[in-house]
């Protein structure tokens, strides 16, 4: 009886493996079906052998290297997905054609996980449209420049804490997780009109879950790698976007703030609360949707806002102090340019409109972004079979990755790529996408929402810093990137050796 059984058992096994072993097969032969170049799958894994071991940054900066064409076919475990590396044809997917490629490919998360699931970034048409149609006027120029005033006071306070850890008490720095708490401090000020203060006091009830959410462990590299690049693993396992307790955190603070107001009847336009509880009253709902769904959307975007506002803006400010450190001539323009602007405008510090008018500071920001965009791919999923050029057609339901760091790094647009140079930004201006081959905030309908808040939150932090301390290497040139990071960050934090100015 036990060896029948286990026979049974045997052909049970053989036999799964079999299919599985036909289903792969037959999806890997996708791409050279089409006479489309791609990267040889491993069995399982497909192209994402790397995981977890190589940050997908440098990996995607590797595609560059060996795949010199516009496009070319991988495979996300078992699924063929197309990545795209010219502006042109990003330009296509992104604009011309973006009602084939409305949603993102990653997982949009589930009931359980309101705040995963309901975030601009993760929501799908025809929500999302409905969202990002009410949201975005949140970040119109008059409101940003309510918003630099919170964050120059936080950029002030950034100042004073170098001064004090850095400076007198020659602690050791650690770039990505100073920036990270002057973000943390600004998007609670912006966002949530709360004055907490990760750089004054480290046991400040924000900062212990932004640095949660922003710390790049093995198990939280792994549940990001998996909503974004095989979403139906995060489904199966059901991982959330946002983890239980930054969810609590976020919901009662939001609850409190709120409470305040109604009960104070003070209402603020600086910060952004009040301006979530408007769109909250326009929304129209779906018929019969549960009636907590409109608070989960309003606390969702607000989650987003910190997730997005912290990592992104604190790696990029941790770069471009690198690239400064090592270009003492560009360092120096840079603090001749923020002096002479101060001295014209009469004030201590810049404001919105002086710090705009500061060319070479928009040029050393750009530049950082060129050479380091913090988000490698813009994923997108066809929603409907389009030609996208006489040789291609994308088939509904294929994942399309504009591969942005190609992009950035095409020596036809940036000669030298490697090379960090501000020169090739002057005159830029933040709209200007140097027609397609700058596109650290992505493009077209889905384009990040926050760009001209993160690109002020990192010009008040610099203009502060470079005239206070002057910035001289104190790390290899080339800086490590975590592997277990789904967006760029670097592997020690980063460091520089910091100089007080006279
Ligand atoms: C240096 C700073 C930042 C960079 C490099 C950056 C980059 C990006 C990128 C590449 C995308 C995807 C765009 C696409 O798919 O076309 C994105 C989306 C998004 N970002 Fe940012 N971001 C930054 C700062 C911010 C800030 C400060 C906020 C909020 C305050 C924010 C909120 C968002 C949101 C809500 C989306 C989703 C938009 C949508 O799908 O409608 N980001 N960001």
């Amino acid at each position: 009886m036990l060896g029948v059984i286990l026979q049974l058992f045997l052909v049970f096994v053989i036999t799964c493996l079999t299919v599985v072993y036909f289903f792969f097969r037959k999806n890997y032969g996708y791409w050279e079906k089409r006479g489309v170049p791609y990267e040889k799958p491993k069995p399982f894994v497909g192209s994402l052998s790397f995981l977890m071991r190589r940050s997908f940054w440098d990996v995607f900066y590797d595609f560059s290297k060996k795949f010199k064409c516009d496009y070319f076919g991988i495979y996300m475990s078992w699924k063929p997905a197309l990545m795209i590396q010219s502006k042109e044809l990003a330009k296509q997917v992104l604009v011309k054609s973006s009602d084939s490629y409305q949603d993102r490919y990653s997982y949009a998360g589930r009931d359980d996980d309101p705040l995963g699931s309901c975030n601009l970034f993760t929501l799908k048409s025809p929500m999302w449209v409905q969202m990002r149609h009410e949201v975005s006027p949140m970040f119109t120029g008059s409101r940003l420049r309510n918003l630099t005033e919170l964050m120059n006071i936080n950029s002030s306070e950034l100042v004073r804490r170098i001064q004090k850890d850095y400076v007198e008490n020659k602690q050791p720095v650690d770039l990505k997780e100073l920036f990270s708490m002057y973000t943390s401090d600004t998007v609670a000020y912006t966002v949530f009109g709360i004055r907490v203060s990760a750089l004054k006091e480290l046991t400040s009830p924000l900062w212990l879950i932004t640095r949660h959410m922003v710390r790049w462990t093995f198990w939280r590299g792994f549940e990001f790698t998996m909503i974004f690049f095989l979403p139906a693993i995060a489904e199966f396992m059901r991982l959330k976007f946002f983890s239980q307790p930054a969810t609590d955190y976020v919901k009662k603070l939001f609850e409190e703030v709120v409470a305040e107001r109604k009960k104070t009847g003070e209402s603020s336009d600086k910060d952004l609360v009040n301006h979530l509880l408007k769109v909250k009253s326009n929304l129209k709902l779906p018929a019969g949707s549960d009636a907590k769904l409109a608070d989960d959307l309003m606390m969702a975007q607000a989650a987003l806002f910190i997730l997005g506002a912290i990592e992104t803006s604190s790696t990029t400010l941790t770069y471009m102090l690198h690239e400064l450190a090592y270009h003492p001539e560009e360092q120096e323009k840079l603090y001749q340019e923020v002096s002479a602007a101060l001295k014209e405008s009469g004030k201590d510090i810049l404001n919105y409109d002086d710090l705009l008018k500061v060319k070479y500071l928009t040029a050393c920001m750009h530049e950082t972004l060129r050479k380091y965009p913090p988000v490698p791919h813009l994923d997108r999923i066809c929603n409907k079979t389009h030609q996208l050029t006489d040789e291609l057609t994308v088939e509904a339901g294929t994942p399309v990755y504009v591969n942005v760091v190609a992009i950035h790094y095409n020596e036809d647009s940036y000669p030298e790529p490697e090379q960090w140079r501000p020169e090739r930004f002057i005159n830029s201006n933040d709209s200007d996408n140097h027609d397609f081959a700058f596109i650290p905030f992505g493009e077209g309908p889905r384009f990040c929402i926050g760009k001209r808040y993160g690109m002020m939150q990192i010009r008040t932090a610099i203009a502060q810093m470079v005239m206070k301390f002057r910035f001289e290497p104190d790390a290899p040139k080339v800086v490590e990137s975590d592997s277990y990071s789904v967006i760029l960050s670097p592997k020690n934090g980063g460091k520089v050796k910091i100089i007080p100015r006279n």
